[in-house]
C-alpha cells in the first residue's frame, strides 16, 4: 500500500474497538433495530445486486454510536465488496483522497467517517468522482495548461457524520440515499444486549439485561458499555451472574441513573439551571462552565436532553425545561426571570 493510503486509511483499533469487531453485526439481518432505515437498505442493496451494480452513493448521519460504522461494514459485506475505511480529518490534501481513489477496484467501497470535516479542496476532488467517477487533474501552468480526466470503476461513497447541517449542499445532493439514525428503544437495547452477552459468554438474567437496556440512552455504544461494567461488577461483587440487583447496584456506583443519564449530563443541566437561571446560555458559556469540550456537548449530551424533553434549543442559547427541573428536583418558577434581574 502507498504511504499516502497507510497514513489515511485503516488506524490501527483500540482495545474495545476490537472487542466492538466482534460484537458487530455484520449482516443486516443481525442487524437490530433502525427498521425503516434497514428496510430500505435491504431494496438499495437487493435492486443493485440485480443490476449487477455498485451500490449508490450512501450517507448516514445522527448521533455517535448508534450504528454509523457498523451500516457501512454491513453494506460492504452484503454486496460482497472491499471497503476502505477513512475519516475526513485524515484526507488532508487533495492528493490523498485521488490516490485512495484511483486504486479502488470495481464495486468497492469507501467509508468517509465525520465527512463534514473534509477540507474544500478535498471535497472537491469528491464531486466529479462521485457524480462522472472521475478524476481532473491540471497539467502545466498559465497558458499552456490543460485539464486531464482519468476515468475511474464505479464505487460507492459511504459517508457519515453526526452534524447533516455542516454538510455543504454540493456534497449532500451527490448522494443518493441518505438515512437519518435514531436512539433505539429499550426492546431492541435488549436484544443488542442480549446478542452481545451471549456472544461475550456472560451469565445475565432477563430482568438484569432490562436495567442495562433502560439505562444505555438509546445507543448501542452504551449499551455495550456498560454492559462490560456490570459483568465485571458481577465477576468481581457477585458470583458471575447479571441479576437484577447486580445491574441496579453497578449502574449505581457508575452514576448512571435510571434514565440513563451520568454526572456529566447533569452537570450540565445543573449548570444551567443553578448558574444560569434556567437560560438561555450559549452553548460556549456552558462548556467553559463545566471543562467540557463544546463539540462533546452538541454531539454526545445534547441529543439526547433534548430527546427526553430536558432541553431546548432556542436563538438565544440552550434552556432548561420544566421537566429538567422536576428530574432534578429543583423548585421550577413559571416566572423565570432573565439572570440580570433576579441577582
Ligand atoms: N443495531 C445494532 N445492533 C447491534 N449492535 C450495534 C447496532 N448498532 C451499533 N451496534 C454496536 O454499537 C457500537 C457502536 O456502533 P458504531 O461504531 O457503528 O456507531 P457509529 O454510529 O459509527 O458511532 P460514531 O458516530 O461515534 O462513529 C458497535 O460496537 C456496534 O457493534
Ligand atoms: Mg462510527
Amino acid at each position: 500500500m502507498a504511504e499516502v493510503q497507510k497514513r489515511v486509511l485503516n488506524p490501527e483499533p483500540q482495545a474495545d474497538d476490537r472487542l466492538d469487531l466482534t460484537l458487530r453485526p455484520s449482516r443486516l439481518s443481525e442487524f437490530v433495530g433502525q427498521d425503516q432505515v434497514r428496510q430500505n437498505l435491504s431494496i438499495l442493496i437487493d435492486a443493485a445486486r440485480q443490476r449487477n451494480e455498485a451500490l449508490e452513493h450512501v450517507l448516514f448521519y445522527g448521533p455517535p454510536g448508534l450504528g454509523k460504522t457498523t451500516l457501512a461494514y454491513v453494506l460492504a459485506e452484503e454486496m460482497g465488496v472491499n471497503i476502505k475505511i477513512t475519516a475526513g480529518p485524515a484526507i488532508e490534501r487533495a492528493g490523498d483522497l485521488a490516490s485512495i481513489l484511483s486504486n479502488l477496484r470495481a464495486n468497492d467501497m469507501i467509508f468517509i467517517d465525520e465527512i463534514h470535516r473534509l477540507g474544500r479542496a478535498v471535497e472537491e476532488v469528491l464531486y466529479p468522482a462521485m457524480e462522472d467517477f472521475a478524476l481532473d487533474f491540471v497539467i502545466g501552468k498559465g497558458p499552456s495548461a490543460r485539464s486531464i480526466r482519468l476515468k475511474l470503476p464505479r464505487f460507492t461513497v459511504i459517508g457519515a457524520t453526526t452534524r447533516l447541517a455542516l454538510i455543504t449542499a454540493p456534497l449532500r445532493a451527490r448522494f443518493g440515499a441518505v438515512y437519518r439514525l435514531d436512539y433505539y428503544d429499550v426492546s431492541a437495547t435488549k436484544t443488542i444486549v442480549n446478542r452481545a452477552a451471549g456472544l461475550l459468554k456472560v451469565r445475565a438474567e432477563e430482568d438484569g439485561i432490562v436495567e442495562i437496556a433502560r439505562r444505555a440512552r438509546g445507543t448501542p455504544r452504551v449499551a455495550l458499555r456498560l454492559l462490560r461494567r456490570v459483568r465485571d461488577y458481577a465477576q468481581v461483587r457477585g458470583n458471575g451472574v447479571i441479576t437484577r440487583d447486580i445491574a441496579i447496584d453497578a449502574l449505581n456506583l457508575m452514576e448512571v441513573d435510571a434514565l440513563g443519564l451520568d454526572e456529566v449530563d447533569r452537570r450540565v443541566l445543573r449548570t444551567i439551571i443553578e448558574k444560569y437561571n434556567g437560560g438561555p446560555v450559549g452553548l460556549d458559556t456552558i462548556s467553559a462552565s463545566i471543562s467540557e469540550e463544546a463539540d462533546t456537548i452538541m454531539d454526545v449530551i445534547e441529543p439526547y436532553l433534548l430527546q427526553l424533553g430536558f432541553l431546548d434549543r432556542t436563538p438565544r442559547g440552550r434552556m432548561a425545561t420544566r421537566r429538567a427541573y422536576e428530574y432534578l428536583g429543583l423548585p421550577y418558577n413559571d416566572m423565570q426571570q432573565p439572570a440580570l434581574f433576579n441577582s
